[in-house]
Order: structure tokens, then C-alpha cells, then sequence
């Protein structure tokens, strides 16, 4: 009887604690709901895409520019991994999107196969700091399966609240 509790309490708690982990992206989840300026919201208020018809919104757009200067070089084209980083276009569906800030601005270290890798830290790189949210979306679209590989086709216009942005960040 007790023993029967402790299984019965073991397969409840179990699934519920995985869920909480780390729920996957998906393409459900990323779906825009909310727009603000020309940039998207998912139901729980985090950066998204939006891409109808082969056309990107703008973050999505400028987040391939800006993950093409300064994150490809280790990470590779298109967020495809190298041998040295992580293929985001696959990890950012494990990744939250606070999880994802920290990570970009603190960097990181490890030992892989006792060789020590790092992961730079950007919190003081206007370049990247200004455009993670766009880098992240993009980053979604790609690890959700929304975005193919490449240079976005057709975007939209650059909305006025990103120039006004860009301007107080870069300038800040
Ligand atoms: C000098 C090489 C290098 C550059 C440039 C670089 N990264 Fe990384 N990044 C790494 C390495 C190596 C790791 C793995 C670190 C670890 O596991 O401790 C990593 C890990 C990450 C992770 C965690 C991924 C995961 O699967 O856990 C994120 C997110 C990330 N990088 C984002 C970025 C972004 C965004 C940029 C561009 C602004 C960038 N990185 C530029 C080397 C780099």
C-alpha cells in the first residue's frame, strides 16, 4: 500500500517536473500574436516572427544581418553549427528567451572533450546588445522551422520604431 503511494506519487510528480524544465519552440508557440510597431509578440509577450508569404518582418530580416557579423563565425552560417559552437537554429528551441539574453551577455565556458571552448561575452558590444532581440527572433524562426536557409527574399520596411530605437541605443 505505501509502496504503491510512493510509485503513483513518483509518476505524478515526474512528468511534471521534466515539463517544467524546458518546454520546446514550436511553430504554435512562436505564433505571433500581438503586434507592436511592425514587431511581434507570442502569447506569453516574447519577440517573434512573423513571415507570410515569403516575406519577413523586419527583426527577422535584420537578426539574419546581424547573426551573419558577429555570430557566424563560430556558430556557422545560417545558426548550422561548427565543430568549435552549437547549431542555434536547433538549440534556441531549448533556449527561453531571458535564458538566451544572459547567455549572449555573460558568454560562457566549457570542456568539451578536454578542449576549453568559449562563448564571448556581449553585454558591452553595442553591435550585438542593440539587436539581440532581432537576433533571437531570427534565431526562432530558424530553430522552429519557419525560416530556410539563406538570405531572406522579401522583408518589410524597417519600421520607424526600430530606426528610433537603433538611434537611442547605438547613441546611449
Ligand atoms: C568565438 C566564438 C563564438 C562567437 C563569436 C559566438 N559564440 Fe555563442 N557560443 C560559442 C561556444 C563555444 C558556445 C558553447 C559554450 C558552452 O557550451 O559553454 C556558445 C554558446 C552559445 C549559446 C548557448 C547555446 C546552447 O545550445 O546552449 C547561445 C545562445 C549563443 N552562443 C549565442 C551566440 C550569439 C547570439 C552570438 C552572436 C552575437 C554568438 N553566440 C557568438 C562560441 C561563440
Amino acid at each position: 500500500m505505501f509502496a504503491r503511494f510512493i510509485i503513483s506519487a513518483v509518476a505524478v510528480v515526474l512528468p511534471l517536473a521534466i515539463g517544467t524544465a524546458r518546454a520546446e519552440d514550436s511553430k504554435e508557440k512562436a505564433a505571433s500574436v500581438k503586434e507592436e510597431d511592425g514587431k511581434h509578440f507570442d502569447a506569453e509577450g516574447n519577440p517573434t516572427f512573423k513571415i507570410e508569404n515569403g516575406v519577413v518582418d523586419w527583426y527577422t530580416f535584420n537578426g539574419y544581418r546581424r547573426y551573419h557579423a558577429d555570430c557566424h563565425v563560430c556558430h556557422g552560417p545560417d545558426g548550422e553549427g561548427s565543430s568549435y559552437a552549437p547549431a542555434l537554429a536547433k538549440t534556441t528551441r531549448n533556449i527561453d528567451y531571458g535564458t538566451f539574453l544572459s547567455i549572449v551577455a555573460e558568454g560562457r565556458k566549457s570542456v568539451v572533450g578536454g578542449k576549453e571552448v568559449v562563448m564571448p561575452a556581449f553585454g558591452e558590444n553595442k553591435n550585438v546588445y542593440c539587436y539581440l532581440d532581432d537576433i533571437y527572433i531570427y534565431l526562432r524562426a530558424r530553430a522552429v522551422g519557419a525560416a530556410p536557409r539563406g538570405r531572406p527574399p522579401k522583408k518589410a520596411d524597417k519600421p520607424e520604431a526600430a530606426t528610433a530605437y537603433e538611434a537611442s541605443c547605438m547613441g546611449g
